[in-house]
């Protein structure tokens, strides 16, 4: 029986680069809103982050940064479960067992993997090529029922029900059969510098992304600087405007405005007027959350406590699921 017969959750970000204003949009933001609905768990995904190079030192207070930012977003420790990937083994313990279960071309065919592959083959490594399965496990452990992730996760969650059904056929009724929660809006923001590929924390421009703790000057440049398109006139086209309109979807999600809305504000004005608007916006958006995050890095050990606290919680349901996988694909019972 699930926690208050409520519905389950889980959702992750990977410990990489910076958390975006894509993140806040496609994921986090959405995350908060479903946090009283849902019994929660949202992790800070680092294992997720092993599969590009990266500087140790950085890995570490990354993941306490992201696990912070979570925090100073909105995301209440009363109402989730928050916690950290890698001090849940059952994640990996788990992946291993889907691994053996998962079809090679099933993961031939996920899009991301064929973008890194052709982007660089310098470090490909067996961890980007399974871990879709890692995000499988993640999410079966818990018995998640809903998934909230953008746009670019949807296929990810696809393999992971794919995996539900080919463990179910083997062995029987294990797993929930998780589904997608994409946002109505903003479920795929784009890069500031190439509004036709998607905006990525791990970008090596850091023109190309907002960043949730960036300071307001920064982000003030960073949206002057944005990619416009042809012409002046404000107005939501995808195909032939893609910067303009995915300002416009920023402005957007962040005022509750819609695009006709947009569109009639800033008749007669140039594009220039909408990067000045929107700057202050997403400054005032940001702000409260910047001012929470830098009060919650000055206290470690608060962190840390709820770090404790919220992956025994979490490892608690891990395990139930584990023992029950474990069991039916036949391993000997581990001594209690
Ligand atoms: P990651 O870290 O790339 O992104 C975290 C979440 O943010 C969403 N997102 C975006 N939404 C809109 N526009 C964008 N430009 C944008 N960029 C990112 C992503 O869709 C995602 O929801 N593999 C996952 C992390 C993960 C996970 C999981 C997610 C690990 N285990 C289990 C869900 C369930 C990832 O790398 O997301």
């Amino acid at each position: 029986m699930k926690k208050n017969d409520k519905k389950t959750i889980l959702s992750a970000s990977t410990s990489s680069g910076d958390l975006t204003i894509g993140n806040y949009i496609g994921a986090i933001n959405n995350w908060t809103a479903l946090q009283d609905q849902y019994n929660c768990y949202y992790m800070v995904a680092d294992l997720h982050a092993l599969t590009t190079p990266q500087e140790p030192k950085a890995l570490r207070e990354r993941g306490l940064s992201f696990y912070a930012q979570y925090l100073a977003c909105g995301l209440d420790p009363e109402k989730n479960t928050l916690f950290m990937q890698s001090h849940v083994p059952e994640h990996a313990e788990l992946a291993w067992i889907l691994n053996c279960f998962c079809p090679m071309g099933a993961l031939n065919r996920m899009t991301q993997f064929k973008e890194k592959t052709a982007k660089s083959e310098k470090n490909l490594n067996a961890g980007l090529f399974t871990y879709p399965v890692l995000m499988a496990a993640d999410i079966l452990l818990y018995q998640a029922d809903v998934v909230p992730v953008g746009e670019d996760q949807k296929q990810h969650l696809e393999l992971a029900r794919d995996l539900v059904d080919i463990f179910h056929h083997r062995f029987g009724e294990t797993f929930s059969t998780p589904d997608p929660y994409i946002g109505k809006m903003g479920a795929r923001i784009m890069s500031l510098q190439d509004p036709t590929s998607k905006m990525s924390k791990s970008d090596e421009n850091p023109k190309s992304f907002l960043s949730i703790i960036d300071p307001p000057k920064t982000l003030e440049k960073k949206i002057k600087s944005a990619v416009t398109d042809l012409g002046t006139e404000v107005s939501f086209d995808q195909s032939e405007k893609p910067g303009i309109s995915n300002l416009m979807t920023i402005y957007s999600v962040l005022s509750g405005k819609t695009y006709q809305q947009i569109e009639t504000d800033f008749e007669g004005k140039m594009y220039g007027h909408l990067k000045i608007e929107l700057a202050a916006l997403v400054i005032e958006t940001l702000k409260p959350v910047q001012d929470k995050y830098h009060d919650l890095m000055k206290n470690k050990d608060y962190l840390d406590g709820l770090l404790r606290d919220h992956s025994e919680k979490a490892r608690a349901t891990a395990k139930q699921t584990l023992i029950k996988v474990y069991d039916k694909v036949g391993l000997y019972p581990r001594p209690l």
